[in-house]
């Protein structure tokens, strides 16, 4: 098999973390290491209709496929170009109408069959590692997991067994746990779920808490941009997880999810844990004890809320009802927790997506302001996610006639976009037109 690898790095081995990308030449921040094509992807139920579920392209008017009117396209080129992996599922879905329900990984599951049964060589996805060599971590897999890895199989078994030659199940488990340690999820410029994908040759970067990359997406195809100098012989590393929570945090998710506790320098210093669990200043400080009691209270709220929130994409509660938990809880942290606390922030971005939803857009405003100051010193200085603060933010001034304080928050999100999407992405030029729209 020939390969050609991506200029200017090279896979390597890692100590302590498997194989790994570093770099042979240096690279500013901004400058694009490196952009790969999904091996394969799928367009999130939510956001059918306003994004074709071929190239991702997000505008109105999108045609619907004539058969199962549940996919929407660009054009026939689109259309024709998702025939093979659509067809997968279009005269599925008609035929179990609100019974279809496979998850977003099985969908992607399906996927990657159908392709490794065409794309036998090695793919432009592909150029440093292949599919077939990711890490799966099987051996790790405890009880819940391995229920969880056989509910897939037997979905994909149960919504997929018209189209599908399936692999045996012992290489269908493998591809399970290989597609929960690879996979990514897309998310549009404000941090919307868009789909998931597998990108092989991003899979092969390490993590770090304090990353030197950052990954964003143009359609389909996902671009690795440099945001801290990269010198010859540096590894590459790139973030897992979100980065607002404290050390411990952090590696809880990291070894659940990844299997692997981490030692960058965040978490070795653990610097910024004192500012994220900042403590509210009262004549009488809190004891220890009722501090660790909130952190208990607050990670059981965040728990109960992603299970409230999402059940099969579907809003369960009603909206009303998670504000005002949502409320409760703040008023409950805010006798211990500082406004700036990342659990107080944690529920104030939940409150704010409620407020959005409900499109009550002026309490929507006042949680974006409560958030971001406090966000841009918790995160990195490049992050997706104060950048999409700053966005949701300016995008709400301007929607509410605050106009100055609408591009001030535009100009910021834009700057940390500039580097982390590169000046040309189609996000900024969307941008840049709402302001325009302004003068
Ligand atoms: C997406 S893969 C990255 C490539 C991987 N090293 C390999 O050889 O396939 C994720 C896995 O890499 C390892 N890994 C990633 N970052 C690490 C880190 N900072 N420390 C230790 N292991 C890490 C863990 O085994 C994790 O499950
Ligand atoms: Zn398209
Ligand atoms: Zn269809
Ligand atoms: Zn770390």
């Amino acid at each position: 098999m020939k390969t050609e690898g991506i200029e200017g790095t090279e896979r390597f081995a890692s100590p302590g973390k498997g194989r790994g990308l570093r770099a042979l030449k240096h690279f500013k921040v901004g400058d694009l290491v490196f952009a790969c094509p999904a091996y394969a992807y799928v367009l999130t139920v939510n956001e059918r209709s306003s994004h074709c579920e071929f190239c991702f392209t997000r505008r109105e008017g999108l045609s619907k496929c004539g058969r199962c009117k549940q996919a929407f396209y660009c054009n026939v080129d689109c259309q024709r170009g998702d025939w093979p992996m659509h067809k997968l599922e279009c005269s599925a879905m008609c035929s179990y109408g609100d019974s279809w329900s496979p998850s977003e990984t099985v969908r992607l599951a399906a996927r990657i069959i159908t392709k490794q049964k065409t794309l036998t060589e090695r793919t432009a996805s592909e150029r440093v590692l292949a599919l077939r060599e990711f890490e799966s971590h099987l051996d790790k897999l405890d009880n819940e997991k391995r229920e969880m890895n056989q509910t897939d199989v037997l979905a994909l078994h149960h919504f997929y067994s018209k189209h599908l030659d399936f692999p045996s199940d012992e290489a269908l488990t493998e591809l399970f746990a290989q597609v929960n340690c690879n996979g990514f999820t897309i998310e549009d410029e404000e941090l919307s779920h868009l789909g998931s994908a597998v990108f092989p040759d991003v899979a092969l970067m390490n993590h770090s808490c304090s990353p030197n990359v950052i990954v964003t997406y143009k359609g389909t195809v996902a671009e690795v941009r440099a945001v801290q100098e990269i010198s010859p012989g540096d590894e590459i590393f790139n973030s897992y997880i979100d980065l607002l929570y404290p050390t411990e945090d952090r590696n809880e998710r990291l070894r659940d999810s990844y299997f692997f506790t981490c030692d960058c320098k965040e978490c070795s210093t653990r610097s910024k844990d004192k500012a994220k669990m900042k403590i509210r200043k009262l004549s009488t400080p809190p004891e220890q004890d009722a501090i660790q009691s909130m952190v208990g209270y607050a990670k059981n709220i965040i728990e109960e809320f992603r299970r409230a929130k999402h059940y099969k994409n579907i809003l369960v509660s009603p909206p009303s009802e998670l504000l005002e938990i949502c409320e409760l809880s703040l008023e409950k942290m805010g006798t211990v927790f500082d406004e700036t606390n990342v659990y107080m922030l944690h529920m104030m971005y939940q409150a704010m997506g409620v407020c959005l939803y409900m499109q009550d857009w002026e309490q929507a405003m006042s949680y974006g302001e409560k958030i971001t100051r406090p966000y841009s010193f918790h995160y990195p200085p490049y992050s997706l996610n104060v950048a999409s603060m700053y966005l949701k933010l300016g995008r709400l001034y301007l929607g509410l006639e605050k106009k100055s304080l609408g591009i001030k928050a535009l100009k910021k999100a834009i700057a940390i976009m500039e580097v982390a999407h590169g000046k040309d992405h189609h996000y900024l030029d969307e941008i840049r037109k709402e302001m325009e729209e302004q003068q």
